[in-house]
């Protein structure tokens, strides 16, 4: 969305404020949007995860139960709040968390589960819910930091648990202009709690009934937000096209896809593929003009700072993800033009690569 289309909604949206809180307006906009009943603006992705396991009394020596292929944030909020991440290993085709390996890393200081709904795809949700019941109704927290308006089982991202967090850093699905970020959940105590340590700790003013943080989320980032969230459907569908056109178009490339499955969508924060040798592909492509990231290049347990917290050899899903993982270009304003150039550049690339004579037309 340009600069330029975006500005009428936001004087307009400006104008009405200190009247009406943007703050207030874009809440209830992207709570009415997940279906939550509450939704908590903060100043980032990093800072709703850390408030949401504030809200949920936190306390040194917890554990939360989460998957080490994902950004530092996930990990960091815990481990600052002096609790211990507890790593599971991520499926191989999805990189979500492996469902399957939760129940087993269970134990009496388990405080919350965190799954990470990575790329724009929500992880076994329902399946995680069951565990955490099963065992006293443990708070399960999802990082959609990447999901934002992803869909599960007819459900929406953020909306799937005890307290969903997302972020609308820029390049994510819903970005903002800067920094911005906000908390999900539907229950009532949890949602005051995260409104309180937003703001200091505050019930009152300047009463500080529990320890807090400065984590607002910046009143033009709310006007933006609440601005391009009129488009935001359409942005959607067009990043779910973009998604299916690269994997009908890569199919048979030699690129691994990641797979979808069919109980949900994907809004494809970014287009994550498979490859061997990354590096010489990555150098290929950079030739072409066509740039790519990676996300993530080492686990977290691989990591210095939390490398204490799991042995080097778990998680071997995790650790062969990050040597392989590789993402186009996606956003929603991605021409149908510049994503065949894309498709174009890599499949002479990785047909070079597998030693045939190369293309002509280059
Ligand atoms: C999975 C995940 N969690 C948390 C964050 C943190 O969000 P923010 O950058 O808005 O602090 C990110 C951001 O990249 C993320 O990808």
């Amino acid at each position: 969305m340009t600069a330029m289309s975006i500005r009428p909604v936001m004087i307009s949206s400006l104008r009405t404020w200190p009247k009406v809180s943007l703050s207030k307006s874009s809440s209830e906009a992207l709570a009415a949007f997940t279906g939550a009943r509450h939704c908590v603006t903060v100043a980032s992705g990093t800072e709703a995860l850390l408030i949401a396991m504030m809200a949920l009394d936190l306390k040194p020596g917890d554990e939360v139960i989460t998957t080490p292929f994902t950004f530092a944030a996930t990990v960091e909020t815990i481990v600052l709040l002096g609790a211990r991440p507890v790593f599971v290993d991520i499926e191989p085709d999805t990189c979500n968390l492996d469902v399957t390996q939760v129940e087993a890393k269970i134990t009496p200081r388990t405080r919350a589960i965190m799954p990470v709904s990575l790329y724009g795809q929500v992880a076994d949700m329902d399946e995680i819910n069951a565990i955490a019941a099963r065992h006293g109704n443990i708070p399960v927290i999802e990082d959609a930091a990447q999901s934002f308006g992803a869909s599960y089982k007819g459900r929406r991202s953020c909306n799937l648990s005890t307290l969903g967090c997302t972020s609308f850093f820029p390049s994510k699905p819903l970005g903002c202009y800067g920094d911005g970020g906000a908390i999900f959940t539907s229950d009532d105590a949890l949602a005051q709690a995260c409104r309180e340590i937003r703001v200091h700790g505050q019930s009152a003013r300047y009463t500080h009934t529990r320890v807090g943080v400065g984590g607002r989320m910046d009143t033009l980032q709310c006007a933006i937000v609440l601005a391009k969230l009129e488009r935001f459907e359409w942005e959607l569908q067009r990043r779910r096209e973009l998604g299916a056109r690269y994997g009908e178009l890569l199919a048979g490339s030699g690129v691994g896809l990641l797979a979808v499955r069919p109980d949900r969508d994907c809004v494809w924060a970014q287009y994550t593929v498979f490859v061997d040798d990354r590096a010489g592909v990555q150098a290929a492509l950079q030739e072409q003009g066509i740039p790519t990231a990676v996300h993530y290049p080492k686990p977290l347990h691989h990591q210095p700072a939390y490398a204490q917290h799991c042995c080097p050899d778990c998680c071997e899903h995790s650790v062969t993800a990050a040597a392989r993982v590789m993402s186009l270009p996606m956003s929603a304003d991605l021409s149908d033009a510049d994503q065949r150039r894309v498709v174009e550049a890599l499949g002479r690339t990785m047909h070079e690569r597998a030693g045939a004579p190369a293309l002509t037309g280059r």
